[in-house]
């Protein structure tokens, strides 16, 4: 393989710039030429292609975003869609891909792969949603700004004994409302995950402040059955303490990445490089126990999603 190309896709996650200036400058140096695609499979279909030099990825590691812009893509769902994208790929004479994305930018990735198309995947989401790896890029400091939010929103709920709930991304997985309600010392975490009945909450924001604590921290992950707006009325009406909604929405997605994720995004974007150059594709990397790991892409999107109930239940004990 002489020629590979790079796209994120998919909401940005901080760290994807770390991960892209990895499969640029790694490629570089294993005598790859590297070309950037732009605007995710969008972009990619419309053929905004250019050829990456090592000086093109300055300046970029600790910046949140992506160099690369990114989209969410009707289009690519298509397999008319798809082929424009392989028919594009093979006119820059484009060997093979590394996508780094989300769920549905992976689930992208292998389509391209079933059509017989070389590609890597590298997970970057914030919403570490992935089901075959333990960690996803972008999942550090997103949590890190919900920890700066609750710190501060700690001390003016206190000031007024109120009850606050932070919503924070997640869809479908918990995983940024579970680490950052745990780390963060909230009294209540509500998750897509498991079920949670509103009336328990009040019992337990009744209790706290009986027990004489001074306000109640509730984090919410957008996939919660309500929200946060319906939730703060019914507490109020429930509990009569005042209640305030706070969406942290897209703050979250933002910001220079952590240690952590510009770690992981090196280690994986010169992981996904040097697969491309031993011509070895149809994967995507993953972390397993702090180790960066290659799996393979179809086994690794039919892995089912657990979370992780003990850290769950340790909220509750620990929010006593
Ligand atoms: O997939 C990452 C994510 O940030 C989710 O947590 C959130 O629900 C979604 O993207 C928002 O997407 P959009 O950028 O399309 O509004």
């Amino acid at each position: 393989m002489k020629k590979i190309g790079v796209l994120t896709s998919g909401g940005d996650a901080p760290g994807m710039n770390a991960a892209i200036r990895a499969v640029v400058r790694k490629g570089i140096d294993l005598g790859l030429e590297v070309y950037g695609i732009q605007r995710g499979f969008e972009g990619l279909m419309e053929g905004e292609i250019e050829k990456m030099t090592l000086g093109s990825v300055a300046d970029i590691l600790q910046r949140g975003g992506t160099m690369l812009k990114t989209a969410r893509s009707e289009r690519f769902l298509t397999v008319e869609g798809r082929e424009k994208a392989i028919s594009v790929l093979s006119t820059f004479g484009i060997e093979g891909l590394v996508v780094i994305g989300g769920n549905g930018s992976l689930r992208g990735a292998r389509d391209l792969a079933r059509m017989g198309f070389p590609v890597v995947g590298i997970p970057g989401t914030i919403d570490n949603d992935l089901n075959y790896t333990d960690y996803t890029i972008g999942f550090d400091t997103a949590v890190n700004t919900v920890l700066d939010a609750i710190t501060k929103v700690r001390d003016t709920s206190s000031s007024h004994e109120r009850i606050t709930i932070i919503e924070v991304m997640g869809r479908h997985c918990g995983d940024i409302a579970l680490y950052a309600g745990l780390t963060g010392g909230a009294e209540v975490v509500l998750i897509p995950e498991k079920e949670v009945n509103p009336n328990d909450v009040a019992k337990k924001v009744i209790q706290d402040f009986n027990k004489g604590k001074l306000h109640s921290i509730i984090i919410m992950a957008e996939g919660y059955s309500m929200s946060p707006f319906e939730l703060a009325e019914f507490l109020e009406e429930r509990t009569g303490k005042e209640t305030r909604p706070v969406v942290l929405s897209y703050l979250q997605r933002g910001g220079s990445p952590t240690m952590k994720d510009r770690l992981v995004a090196s280690l994986a974007g010169a992981k996904a490089a040097s697969l491309l150059k031993d011509d070895s594709y149809g994967k995507t990397i993953g972390v397993e126990n702090g180790a960066i790991v290659v799996c393979d892409l179809e086994e690794a999107l039919e892995m089912d999603r657990t979370f992780d109930e003990e850290m769950f239940d340790l909220i509750d004990v620990l929010s006593k």
